[in-house]
């Protein structure tokens, strides 16, 4: 396993980390948009009321002032009837703060939310991701498998 560099910490997502650089993190990924933080909180605790179903974690760099986010990803446990009751983790919002990659904190991620599949009785992880990022994944242990399809509303 990949040690995270002195001061930075893995930890479960809080209902502070708005003021933590949680979404600036994300933006890294993709389009957040502009969340007011009621409506974080509303968010947030809908997801934390899905328990055992969603495990958001973070990377924080304690040795900012305050200490900052700068990683963060997911875990969905999805319960399925198939293979006698069994389960699938899927790993989603992979994202690492521009100025912070290349340290392995995206590894780290991977291999905790890949832990936490394994604790949670899941048989398999898996994620979709772009061609650009398949040797990040393949570093992580992954394969490719399948096709993804999507259809936008
Ligand atoms: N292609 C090939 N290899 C890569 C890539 C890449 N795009 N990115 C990293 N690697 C390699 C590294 O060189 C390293 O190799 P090494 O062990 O030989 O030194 C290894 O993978 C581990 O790299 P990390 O340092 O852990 O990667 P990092 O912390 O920079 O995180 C990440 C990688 C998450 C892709 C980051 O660049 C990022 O946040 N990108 C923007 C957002 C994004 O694309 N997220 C993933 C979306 S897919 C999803 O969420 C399921």
């Amino acid at each position: 396993q990949a040690a995270l560099p002195e001061g930075y910490k893995l930890r479960a997502l809080r209902r502070s980390d708005y003021d933590a650089g949680f979404l600036d993190c994300l933006r890294v990924l993709t389009t957040v948009g502009d969340i007011a933080k009621e409506a974080w909180e509303e968010r947030y605790d809908w997801i934390s009321r899905q328990d055992g179903t969603y495990f958001i974690i973070v990377i924080e760099d304690t040795n900012a002032s305050p200490p900052r986010i700068v990683g963060t990803g997911a875990l969905l446990a999805e319960r399925k009837f198939i293979h006698n009751l069994g389960s699938i983790g899927h790993i989603e919002d992979i994202a690492v703060a521009k100025d912070q990659q290349g340290k392995k904190l995206g590894l780290r991620l991977i291999e905790a939310l890949d832990y936490i599949a394994k604790q949670t009785g899941c048989y398999k992880t898996i994620l979709d991701c772009s061609e650009h990022n398949e040797g990040f994944y393949v570093k992580c242990g992954f394969r490719r498998a399948g096709l993804q399809m999507a259809h936008y509303h």
